[in-house]
This record gives C-alpha cells, sequence and structure tokens, in this order.
C-alpha cells in the first residue's frame, strides 16, 4: 500500500482510524467522539479493529465545515441524517444538507455582523464611555433588564438601535 495519503486514488475502499485520521486532519480522538456522538458509523474488520468506508472522509469535511461556521453537533448531526451509515453522499444527499444550513448560516452571519458592528468601537479601545460604549454597565444597572450582556444582545439590535 501506498503512504501517498493525499492522492486519494491510493487510498484503499475501507479505512483504519489512522488513516482517516491522516487524510482528513482530524485527530483519531475527535473521529472516535464523532463516531460515539452518532455522527459517523465504523465497521469492525476480523480481529475486531475499526474500519470506515471513504465516504466517511465526505461526512468528515462536513461535520469540519458546520463546526467552522459555529453549527451545534446536534444540528450537524441531524443535517446529516442518513449519510451518517457511511454509503456514498451523492449530490442529491449534500444539496440537501447544505441547503438545510442556508437559513442557520444566514442567521450566524447577521449576528456576527451586528457584534462586530457593536464592537467595533470598542476593540483596542478600553474606555468603557459612558456615552459610547455597550459595555459600560455602571453598578449592573442592565440587571433591571433582565440576564445577559443587554447591550450586545441581537435582540436588542434594531434599526434603531444601530449605532
Ligand atoms: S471600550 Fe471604548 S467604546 Fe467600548
Amino acid at each position: 500500500m501506498s503512504n501517498d495519503i493525499n492522492n486519494h486514488k491510493t487510498l484503499p475502499p475501507i479505512l483504519s482510524v489512522g488513516a482517516l485520521s491522516r487524510r482528513s486532519g482530524i485527530a483519531i480522538s475527535a473521529i472516535h467522539f464523532y463516531e460515539r456522538e452518532g455522527l459517523l458509523r465504523s465497521t469492525r474488520n476480523a480481529v475486531g479493529h475499526r474500519r470506515y468506508s471513504r465516504a466517511s472522509l465526505r461526512i468528515l469535511a462536513i461535520i469540519k465545515a458546520g463546526q467552522r461556521a459555529g453549527i451545534p453537533l446536534a444540528s450537524i448531526r441531524h443535517a446529516l441524517g442518513p449519510a451518517v451509515s457511511g454509503d456514498a453522499l451523492g449530490q442529491d444527499e449534500w444539496q440537501r444538507i447544505s441547503e438545510g444550513w442556508r437559513a442557520d448560516l444566514e442567521e450566524r452571519i447577521r449576528t456576527l455582523e451586528l457584534v462586530r458592528d457593536r464592537l467595533s468601537g470598542c476593540i483596542r479601545c478600553g474606555c468603557l464611555s459612558h456615552e459610547a460604549c455597550r459595555m459600560f454597565n455602571p453598578g449592573d444597572t442592565a440587571a433591571a433588564d433582565g440576564p445577559g450582556a443587554k447591550g450586545l444582545e441581537v435582540q436588542h439590535f434594531g434599526p434603531d438601535s444601530a449605532g
């Protein structure tokens, strides 16, 4: 067997956890974790070692992309659905998964943009100005509005509150 893990044509159809880890760039412990969490499946060979289909590489890529986008594991697992079985992931299936994330991703992007805009004055500032700073909360007067950092929460961001 070739050691060239970057050329997928040299990969066997069934991968050990080490080969899957090297090819995906994901730690073996993380692969086991995803498997325990129901995002990935393996079979056992004759001597009881875990073996993964090559489709597992795509599943791991989707998990990694989802996690980088801040999508919770439970949502990733839900989106993967039957793809977790390890069967090859077809175009239709991938389209279904990516479409399912669209609204969530758009909401996350909107939230990040709003938080960025709210914090933009604070970055490298540190003034905690009474007039300008959303972090300013003398005597915890914001507690009257309920739990959380009210000055930074998205539901408090409206067209009238921008600035
Ligand atoms: S720290 Fe200066 S505006 Fe927030």
